[in-house]
């Protein structure tokens, strides 16, 4: 009976292994690679959340720039503004959290995409 189980079991654990290697090699490989097309919607929204909302909208944005909807993030990240203070570390400021990696790809990754609201 311990053998049957066994016989059973293997695929399945072999299975599931080889999903997860599947998975985070997918993590670890250039995100450029790995997904399609990077939008606002899908990803770039979600960062500015995280990463600038805090201080970039309300009644008095820091810098005096708002980050809110999609035609302030695009002018401040076309005009390089946002992009320049991501890269070189002065954005967010230097006591809050820093963008991963991950994410940093993707903002450049928006850029080379052409900067699109949603696919
Ligand atoms: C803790 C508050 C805080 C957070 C979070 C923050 N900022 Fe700022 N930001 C400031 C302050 C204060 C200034 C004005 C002083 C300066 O330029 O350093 C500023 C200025 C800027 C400027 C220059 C002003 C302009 O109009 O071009 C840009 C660009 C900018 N921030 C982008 C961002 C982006 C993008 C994020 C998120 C990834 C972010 N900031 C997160 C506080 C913050």
């Amino acid at each position: 009976m311990k053998n049957f189980i066994l016989i059973l079991a293997t695929p399945l654990l072999l299975i599931s292994c080889s999903e997860t290697n599947i998975d985070s090699q997918a993590v670890q490989d250039n995100l450029s690679e790995v997904k399609q097309t990077v939008t606002f919607e899908s990803d770039i929204m979600a960062i500015n959340q995280k990463h600038c909302f805090s201080c970039h909208s309300g009644n008095t944005p820091d810098g005096g720039l708002f980050l809110t909807n999609f035609d302030q993030v695009l002018n401040s990240y076309q005009n390089g503004n946002s992009i320049i203070r991501i890269q070189d570390g002065t954005m967010p400021p230097a006591q809050k959290p820093r963008l991963t990696p991950q994410e940093i790809q993707l903002v450049l990754k928006w850029q080379e995409d052409g900067f699109l609201e949603a696919e």
